[in-house]
């Protein structure tokens, strides 16, 4: 794929629909989060209020149409952590792989830096391989494995944690 005719932007209301189906898509692939349930409109709509000012969500964009996120989210509402985010990315199932997940996170990078943020984590899944790809491209370093950490259909999950320093 020709990422130079990628677009990305912050993201607006009205991409929430197009959000809501790529967030789906990796709750249904079982390799992202550890959410189970389909999310609706509703929540999503919500979601999306929650992330305003310095917590931006940004789009990619491909002749016209959204087929990737990000967004950042407090790590912690202690203000001792306010230079710290937290990560989110997902990328539509046919467009991973491909790209799109760099560019994107390079203009995320760019967005934290400029609402003074020092530093970036995130929680991911030792098994979730495209991701730790893309994270350690893009200059992670894993900072540990927390052990059964999460449960996942009724089974224990490790959660990995990867920071990078802006
Ligand atoms: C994880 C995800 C966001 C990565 O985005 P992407 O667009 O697929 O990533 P890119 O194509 O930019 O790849 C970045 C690097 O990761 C590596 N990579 C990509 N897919 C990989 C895979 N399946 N296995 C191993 N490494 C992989 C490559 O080394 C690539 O670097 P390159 O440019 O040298 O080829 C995307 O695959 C996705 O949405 N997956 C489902 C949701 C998810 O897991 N989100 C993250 C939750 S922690």
């Amino acid at each position: 794929m020709n990422t130079t005719t990628l677009t990305v932007r912050l993201a607006g209301s009205e991409d929430t629909e197009d959000i809501l189906r790529i967030y789906n898509q990796g709750i249904g692939d079982r390799i992202a989060t550890l959410e189970t349930g389909l999310k609706d409109s509703a929540y999503m709509k919500n979601w999306f209020e929650e992330h305003q000012g310095r917590y931006s969500v940004m789009v990619a964009e491909q002749e016209g149409a959204v087929i990737g996120w990000a967004s950042l989210k407090p790590y912690s509402h202690r203000c001792a952590y306010s230079g710290v985010a937290d990560l989110s990315i997902y990328i539509e199932r046919g467009f991973r792989g491909k790209g799109v997940g760099s560019v994107l996170l390079e203009s995320l990078e760019a967005a934290a830096q400029a609402n003074a943020f020092h530093k970036i984590v995130l929680f991911t899944f030792p098994f979730n391989h495209g991701g730790q790809g893309l994270y350690r491209k893009r200059g992670y370093r894993e900072v540990g494995v927390l052990e059964k950490q999460g449960v996942m259909d009724g089974a224990f999950i490790d959660v990995m944690v990867m920071e990078k320093l802006l």
